[in-house]
């Protein structure tokens, strides 16, 4: 059997015990991610306990719970509070998934584990890099694509046309699915991943765009669209319950009707 040994400076220590709350009657334990670039040390997992009594009932809560009463240090994303902007994605009990969103109560094990996103560069703490997953997204292109002369008013779409992307524009790019695919953890150099590909179907399907051909070929790649293997973790994975999978299947099918 093949053994792989993590680089020295990869491997995650026992990190810090913070105090119990004083007069705390209802406690949940946390074991957090903590990293600090300017700090030589290897990143760790801090213990912290979360009165509950005197916090808001998510994942999200406990965190800023314990950034304002046991340790400001401690870094993370997060702005609208309601599951819409993504920036609170992280890993939370080995899932990805919005922690403004998860229930501490609806964590299964004790105690409640909090990392990064996976396969990321880690910022700090508990923000990942995502400056490649934009640059994907960015590549799609996302904006309406059109040569014919624009209306004096709007660019008019039925109600049909209009329920096409139904499924697709929701999605918040939190980044949840793209980091938990495999196919994306190995490539995500050239492998677009599920999010941005998602994406790329929701302007593949708005009848009002006139690049579709052109979108079609950008993607017509082995890597970029191909490296999907249909392994599901990304539709799983999704806080909002799309399914990138679904839409990467339908660009693949457009592929073959193009051609035929
Ligand atoms: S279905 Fe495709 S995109 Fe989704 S997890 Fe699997 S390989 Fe990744
Ligand atoms: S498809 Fe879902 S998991 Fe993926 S980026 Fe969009 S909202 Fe997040
Ligand atoms: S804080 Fe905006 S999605 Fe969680």
């Amino acid at each position: 059997m093949v053994q792989f040994t993590l680089p020295k400076n990869s491997k995650v220590t026992e990190g810090k015990v913070w105090p119990h709350a004083p007069n705390a009657k209802r406690e949940t334990e946390f074991r957090v991610y903590r990293w600090n670039p300017d700090d030589p040390a290897n990143p760790r997992v801090d213990t912290y306990f979360v009165d509950r009594d005197d916090c808001g009932p998510m994942i999200l809560d406990a965190l800023i719970w314990i950034k304002n009463k046991v340790d400001p240090t401690l870094t993370f994303r997060r702005s609208c509070r309601e599951g819409v902007c993504g920036s609170c994605a992280m890993n939370i009990d080995g899932t990805n998934t919005l922690a403004c969103t998860k229930h501490m109560d609806d964590v299964k094990s004790s105690p409640i584990r909090v990392y990064p996103l996976p396969h990321q560069p880690v910022v700090k703490d508990l923000v990942p890099d995502l400056s490649n997953f934009y640059a994907q997204y960015a590549s799609i292109e996302p904006w309406l694509h059109t040569s014919t002369s624009t209306p004096e008013k709007e660019w008019k779409q039925s109600v049909d046309d209009r329920a096409k992307l139904d499924g697709l524009y929701e999605c918040i790019l939190c980044a949840c699915c793209s980091t938990s695919c495999p196919s994306y953890w190995w490539n995500s150099d050239r492998y677009l991943g599920p999010a941005a590909l998602l994406q790329a179907n929701r302007w593949i399907n708005d009848s009002r765009d006139e690049s579709t051909g052109e979108r079609l070929d950008s993607l017509e790649d082995p890597f970029r669209l191909y490296r999907c293997h249909t392994i599901m973790n990304c539709t799983k994975a999704c806080p909002k319950g799309l399914n990138p999978a679904k839409a990467i299947a339908e660009i693949k099918k457009d592929m073959v009707d193009r051609q035929v």
